[in-house]
């Protein structure tokens, strides 16, 4: 089972920013999977490292692009990314001293995929389209 599938609902209209969210939705997925078959720390911990990791990369290339086409909202947006990198830092946190990956945990990935792409992402997917 997973956390969410992907979703017309989801597709914010920039192609190269809707493979980043696939590829952020997979890990987030098989990180949810694992955890349920009970994987061992070890590997729950380098699944989390690499989620954080691709995170980061994606914000920056997110970042990057709405500079490229003169999003007004581009610090209103890289201030809720920043939010978001600490709320997901704090939940890393937990982990490293619990070793357990919280029911909370998983609802802030999912709020973070359904909300921050579909309230959030979607802004700048309409002013691209209508700024070309
Ligand atoms: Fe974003
Ligand atoms: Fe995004």
């Amino acid at each position: 089972m997973s956390l969410l599938d992907w979703s017309k609902s989801l597709d914010i209209g920039v192609e190269a920013m809707n493979s980043e969210h696939k590829v952020l939705l997979e890990i987030m997925n098989r990180l949810y999977d694992r955890n349920a078959a009970k994987a061992e720390r070890q590997e729950l911990k380098a699944i989390l490292k690499e989620l954080g990791d691709y995170t980061v990369k994606h914000f920056a290339d997110e970042e990057a692009y709405l500079l490229s086409i003169q999003f007004p909202e581009l610090e209103k947006h890289k201030l809720i990314h920043k939010s978001l990198l600490e709320k997901f830092g704090a939940h890393a946190a937990d982990f490293s001293k619990s070793g357990v990956l919280e029911n909370s945990f998983f609802e802030f990935l999912k709020m973070w995929l359904s909300a921050h792409i579909q309230g959030i992402d979607m802004k700048y997917g309409d002013y691209a389209k209508t700024h070309k």
